[in-house]
This record gives structure tokens, C-alpha cells and sequence, in this order.
């Protein structure tokens, strides 16, 4: 089934001299339960397209579907849709510095559903599947740079999304916590069908996503 289609994206920058184009006329169908990585030069725009498709920045122009509907991404109540529907990961993991790791796990599950004591437990059954168990009362700086980034997953994964969108999500990490984090997230793909895409400069992990896209002038071409 195709989750999310987006369809004719054009987005530019202005600038002082003018406009900076960035996508032009973009089309990407991302099938529900797929890998996807995105490579492509510094500067090229995936983080740009990573932010349309979660609904994290507006499109100057272009449609985007979520399961065949067209979602109005103004008058959508994007904050909702995206907690619930969608999960990010970021080369830079952002967890809260003054909560644990299970607290930071447990938060976007707290605010959707209100009830602290299951979104603690859902964290906690999270933390042991990315082999974080007994580092659930650590604070971030008291994990390693690949146990912050896992736990920035768990709680990527705690809303159960559609789909994971992924920045650079090892960029910050060293070859063995990379690999790590890989294998991790093929394995939520394979065992739960989650649907993940990623942009990486690293063509290795790019080829053990299903499909592998480069973003080049402003538009993807499959490799
Ligand atoms: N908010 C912004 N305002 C102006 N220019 C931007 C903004 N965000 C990104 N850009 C520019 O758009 C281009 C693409 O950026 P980005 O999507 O971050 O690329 P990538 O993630 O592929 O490195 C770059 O030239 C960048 O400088
Ligand atoms: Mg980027």
C-alpha cells in the first residue's frame, strides 16, 4: 500500500540576490512498510524534502497524499498528525537534558494519551528492544553517544508511527554504533514493518535500505 506520495514539490529560499531553488517539480511513493535512503550533496535539500514530507516546513508548491489524501498541510493540525502519525530522528539526538532516558521515551506517549504509568511502561518495553535495559534512570549525559541515539529512536518509535523519518541519524556516531543503529532499525523494519526513511552520506548504509534515492537538481533519481 502506498503511504505517502508527494507529488510536483517545488521549494526555494530567498535570498538576498533572489530566489534559491532548492526542489523543483519533486515526486517521491513511499510503500507502506519500505526502507528508503535519500543521498545526495551537502547542500542538495534533503533535509529540506525531510521536512516537507513530516509536515515540519510548507512546500511552495505540490501535493502531498498520506495513504491517498490529499492532506492540506495549513489547515492540517499538523502538531497532532505528526505525534501521532509520523516519528523523526535527528543527527543530533535532542533529548531533554533534565529528564531519564525512560522519561524522554515515555514524553510523546504521555501527551497523546495522558496516562503516565502506560506510557512509561510502553517506554520501558521500547528501551529493552533497543538493548537499553537498566539505562532507563540514566540522564543523557550519562549514556554514550550510540545509547542517546537509541534511545532518540525508542522514543521516534513510542507513538507506534506510520512511518520514521530519519536525518543524517548516524552522522554523529562512530563506524561500530553506526552499524549498530542500522541493524536496529532493519530490524523493527523486518519484525514490525516499520517504514523508515533515511538520509545518510554513507553509501554503505544507504545500500542496505530497500531502495536508494540520490537528490540531485532539485529532484530524485532511484540508484
Ligand atoms: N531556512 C533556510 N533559509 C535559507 N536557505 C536555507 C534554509 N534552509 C536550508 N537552506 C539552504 O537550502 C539548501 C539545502 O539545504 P538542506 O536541505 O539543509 O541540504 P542538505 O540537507 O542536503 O545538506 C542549502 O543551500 C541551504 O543553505
Ligand atoms: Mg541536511
Amino acid at each position: 500500500m502506498e503511504l505517502v506520495a508527494a507529488k510536483g514539490i517545488w521549494k526555494s529560499y530567498r535570498e538576498t540576490e533572489g530566489k534559491l531553488e532548492i526542489l523543483k517539480g519533486l515526486d517521491i511513493y513511499i510503500q507502506q512498510g519500505e526502507t528508503v535512503a535519500i543521498t545526495g550533496e551537502s547542500g542538495s535539500g534533503k533535509s529540506t524534502l525531510l521536512h516537507i514530507l513530516g509536515l515540519l516546513d510548507e512546500v511552495d508548491c505540490g501535493e502531498i497524499f498520506y495513504k491517498g489524501e490529499l492532506l492540506d498541510t495549513r489547515s492540517i493540525k499538523s502538531d497532532a498528525f505528526r505525534n501521532s502519525k509520523l516519528g523523526f530522528i535527528f543527527q543530533f539526538h535532542y533529548l531533554l537534558e533534565d529528564f531519564t532516558a525512560l522519561e524522554n521515551v515515555a514524553l510523546p506517549n504521555f501527551y497523546l494519551t495522558g496516562n503516565r504509568k502506560a506510557a512509561e511502561q510502553k517506554a520501558a518495553e521500547l528501551l529493552a528492544r533497543l538493548n537499553l535495559t537498566g539505562r532507563g534512570s540514566h540522564y543523557p549525559n550519562q549514556l554514550s553517544g550510540g545509547e542517546q541515539q537509541r534511545v532518540a529512536v525508542a522514543r521516534a518509535l513510542i507513538n507506534e508511527p506510520d512511518i520514521v523519518y530519519a536525518d543524517e541519524p548516524t552522522g554523529n556516531l562512530d563506524q561500530r554504533h553506526s552499524t549498530e543503529l542500522v541493524d536496529v532499525l532493519i530490524e523493527l523494519n523486518e519484525t514490525r514493518g516499520q517504514t523508515f526513511v533515511l538520509v545518510t552520506h554513507d553509501q554503505q548504509i544507504a545500500g542496505r535500505m530497500q531502495k536508494h534515492y540520490i537528490l540531485e537538481n532539485g529532484v530524485l533519481r532511484i540508484r
